[in-house]
């Protein structure tokens, strides 16, 4: 996968993009840390700005991180070319591209493990969009 890959986060979700960041690095894919660079307190809505700058074509991935996952997710989704799903299993992560062509995962740093957080990213990265009946519906979005 050549695509370039953009991780953002606030406070909450400081260490796991670390360990993500780290992650996706070993693999050599193209991927680049927005921030936040320590668990100093930030607000998560500057982070989505930030990634949903960087998310302006069909060839690029954002993954945020929050306490949650969910006020990142919610603030990224009001920008009108991001489709940010908000991931607490493997099954979803698949789902979140197979149907709805998600092109940001979010991830709540303090409810999931760092082992099914590179599960879910593994299978959100892996994973194509199926088209048909749901590129109609994502076209209504
Ligand atoms: C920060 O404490 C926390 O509110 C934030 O990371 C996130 O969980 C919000 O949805």
């Amino acid at each position: 996968m050549n695509n370039k890959i953009f991780l953002a986060s606030d406070h909450g979700g400081f260490s796991l993009k670390q360990t993500i960041f780290f992650f996706l690095k070993e693999k050599h894919l193209n991927v680049v840390d927005l921030g936040c660079k320590s668990i100093d307190p930030v607000d998560y809505p500057d982070y989505a700005q930030l990634l949903a700058s960087k998310i302006e074509d069909n060839n690029s991935f954002g993954i945020i991180f929050c306490g949650t996952g969910i006020g990142i997710s919610i603030a990224a989704n009001r920008f009108s070319q991001i489709r940010a799903a908000l991931c607490t299993s493997v099954e979803m992560a698949s789902m979140s591209r197979k149907h709805n062509n998600a092109n940001v995962l979010a991830l709540g740093g303090r409810f999931i493990t760092e082992e099914l957080a590179k599960e879910i990213v593994f299978e959100f990265l892996n994973t194509k969009f199926e088209e048909g009946r749901h590129l109609v519906r994502i076209n209504k979005i």
